[in-house]
């Protein structure tokens, strides 16, 4: 049966660094209302194992099924490389994750076809960036990084610090020298390091963000399958984490550009 359409997207993540995508479909798609789920007390997923990884998705989307979405966006790339197809499995609305969108977006970008990925250890160990670029375009050479220590970087607000941009250049280094002219931000919290990764990666190569990605092929799919809320109000949005929201909001507040109103702390 089709969900009704003036349902809330969910969207969810392992902690505040999905609102990174929250913001872009904001931007996208004005009318929509949102659930945003995040795992504040269990985050970082990125260092985790498979399995750990995968049970906690399982509790996120049952949780998010109940809140009766149209549409599930996976907006943690950690959890969209190593679960999705878990969380696919469970669902009877479309699931929508940055790993497709960002792929597809770097297949468009690039012309050497040389690409970068970075991402949390989990998303690059299992190498799901590698095959989504791959089904788009099998020609396509890529050349990842786990970047460790960018997500307790970005949560303490160390944008353009002095000791961010040392670790960039560390870690970008052996991408930067394949020649690549396209950089896949594989993790919700690296659009926030936008400005300084491309100073490191220098003006010839484009910077792929998973979040905008991700707002454009929602819109397409909401179009596609009739789901676009037809009202035209201002919409909902409500915030359920899972550790005392203070930190949450604070962080929150500052990735989304404007105030967190309606946070409830539930116990999965
Ligand atoms: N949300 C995760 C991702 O996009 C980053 C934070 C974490 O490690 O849980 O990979």
């Amino acid at each position: 049966m089709k969900p009704d359409s003036t349902n809330a997207i969910g969207v969810f993540d392992s902690g505040v660094g999905g609102l990174t995508v929250v913001k872009a479909l904001m931007e996208r798609l004005p009318f929509e209302n949102i659930v945003y789920f995040g795992d504040t007390a269990r985050v970082p997923y990125g260092v985790k194992s498979v399995e750990t990884i995968t049970h906690f998705a399982r509790e996120i989307t049952d949780f998010l099924l109940h809140q009766q979405v149209k549409l599930l966006i996976v907006a943690c790339n950690t959890m969209a490389a190593v679960a999705r197809q878990a969380i696919a499995g469970m669902s009877p609305v479309p699931v929508l994750d940055v790993i497709d969108a960002g792929a597809s977006s770097a297949v468009s970008v690039t012309k050497v076809k040389y690409v970068g990925v970075i991402g949390t250890p989990a998303t690059i160990n299992s190498n799901a960036y590698a095959r989504a670029i791959h089904q788009y375009d099998p020609d396509i050479r890529i050349f990842s990084r786990a970047c460790a220590l960018f997500v307790p970087l970005v949560e303490e607000g160390w944008l353009d610090h002095p000791v961010t941009e040392l670790t960039a250049r560390e870690y970008l280094r052996p991408v930067l020298c394949r020649n690549i002219d396209t950089l896949v931000l594989g993790c919700t919290h690296y659009p926030l390091l936008k400005p300084l990764l491309q100073d490191v990666a220098g003006e010839g190569i484009t910077l792929v963000d998973s979040a905008e990605a991700m707002a454009e092929q929602t819109a397409q799919v909401l179009q596609e399958t009739g789901l676009w809320n037809p009202r035209r109000q201002p919409p909902e949005y409500r915030y359920y984490v899972t550790d005392v929201p203070l930190r949450f909001q604070g962080i929150g507040e500052r990735f989304l550009g404007r105030a967190l109103c309606d946070v409830r702390v539930v116990k999965l």
